[in-house]
């Protein structure tokens, strides 16, 4: 494949996006070359294009991590990837790929790394199949960073229950799924207009966060369920104090494990007998393709094809193909509720 095609590319730091012509890569031995027709936005994308957090290595840059569209060509080592042609859903991130452009989701052709490709069932579609990577790697890092293994399985005598703050985001919405096929006992919470939602998707109890006594009604509920709660994720920032209050009451003498999907900031809230880790892939490179391997391989593709996992949370398309991704990261950045912005490309 040679020639060129469009992305939207960040020029300098502070942004804003711009729409130019790139010469299209050939796929390196590990990666996937995909036509992109659809791209979800995730707020780290507009903390790249805005701040330049994470930081950004070197400019021109092309930030964005989540794509679904055709497979076009596979490099020379892949095996494990769906054949040229397939529709599939891709983690396209350049943040992993020391800030190379070819590997970030905002143009119509990018690379990604081979354990972040997977067919695309027919039922679903492009936009279904971009809202997927980003969200479903943290929520299940999410796990694993606290020590809770792939393949955890909880039966209801074992009355293990979770705290997910923040279950009606993009990670949130995966976080209650992958806690309920774990057999976790899933406590939430959401505004009330999503909480039928997350019942659909596995959470057992779900909770106003804006109730002034929502901490009191969550350490209630653990007591008269008879469950022990020691195990939870922080997924949307300010989640992290009324956490640790209700696990300071539910814990017990256990260590308490928190995973926090935001930055942990310094002066972060903190509990005695709480272990409070940011959420991460593995940083080691061989360990984090095995990890993608598993999160995307294993967990989602098994889970989309028997129906265990869904697309989460509801599509909100974006106007404007490439041209419209900095209004669409405006509008992601302005609050979203219960849905996940998507760009046709
Ligand atoms: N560590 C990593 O590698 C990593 C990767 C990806 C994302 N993140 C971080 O994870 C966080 C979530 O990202 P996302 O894309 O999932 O977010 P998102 O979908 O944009 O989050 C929006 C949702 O947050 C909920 N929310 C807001 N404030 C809340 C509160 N105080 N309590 C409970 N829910 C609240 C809202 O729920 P309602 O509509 O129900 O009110 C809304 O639906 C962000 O901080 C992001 O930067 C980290």
């Amino acid at each position: 494949m040679s020639g060129k095609h469009q992305a939207a590319i960040l020029p300098q730091k502070g942004g804003p996006l711009s729409v130019v012509d790139r010469a299209t890569p050939e796929p390196g031995p590990n990666d996937v070359l995909i036509e992109v027709r659809a791209i979800a936005l995730n707020p780290v994308d507009y903390y790249q294009r805005d701040l330049s957090m994470p930081p950004i290595p070197s400019y021109p840059a092309v930030v964005g991590s989540d794509v679904a569209g055709l497979v076009v060509k596979l490099g020379s080592n892949v095996s494990n990837a769906p054949p040229a042609g397939s529709r599939a859903s891709a983690f396209a991130s350049s943040f992993y790929q020391d800030g190379s452009p070819d590997h970030g989701a905002f143009q119509k052709y990018v690379l990604a790394q081979s354990e972040g490709v997977i067919a695309l069932p027919d039922a679903l579609s492009f936009e279904e199949g971009a809202v997927l990577p980003l969200a479903v790697l943290t929520a299940l890092s999410g796990w694993t960073t606290i020590g809770i293994p792939f393949g955890t399985k909880y039966t209801p005598q074992d009355k293990q229950a979770v705290l997910i703050w923040g279950g009606a985001s993009s990670v949130g919405t995966f976080a209650v799924q992958s806690a309920k096929l774990m057999g976790f006992i899933v406590y939430a919470t959401a505004s009330a207009k999503n909480h039928e939602y997350l019942k659909k998707l596995g959470a057992d109890v779900v909770f106003d966060y804006k109730a002034s006594d929502v901490v009191s009604q969550i350490i209630d509920t653990v007591k008269n369920d008879g469950v022990t709660l020691r195990t939870a994720s922080c997924v949307v920032e300010g989640s992290l104090q009324p956490t640790l209050d209700v696990l300071k009451s539910t814990k017990g003498d256990a260590v308490a494990k928190v995973a926090h999907a935001p930055p942990l900031l310094p002066g972060a809230p903190t509990l005695e007998g709480a272990e409070i880790k940011f959420v991460l892939p593995p940083m080691d490179p061989v360990e984090r393709s095995d990890h993608m391997y598993k999160c995307f391989h294993v967990w989602l593709r098994d889970g989309l094809n028997s129906g265990t996992v869904v697309p989460s949370p509801h599509v909100q398309v974006e106007a404007g193909s490439l041209e419209g991704l900095n209004k669409a990261l405006d509008t992601l950045k302005a609050g979203v509720s219960g849905t996940k912005i998507v760009v046709q490309v």
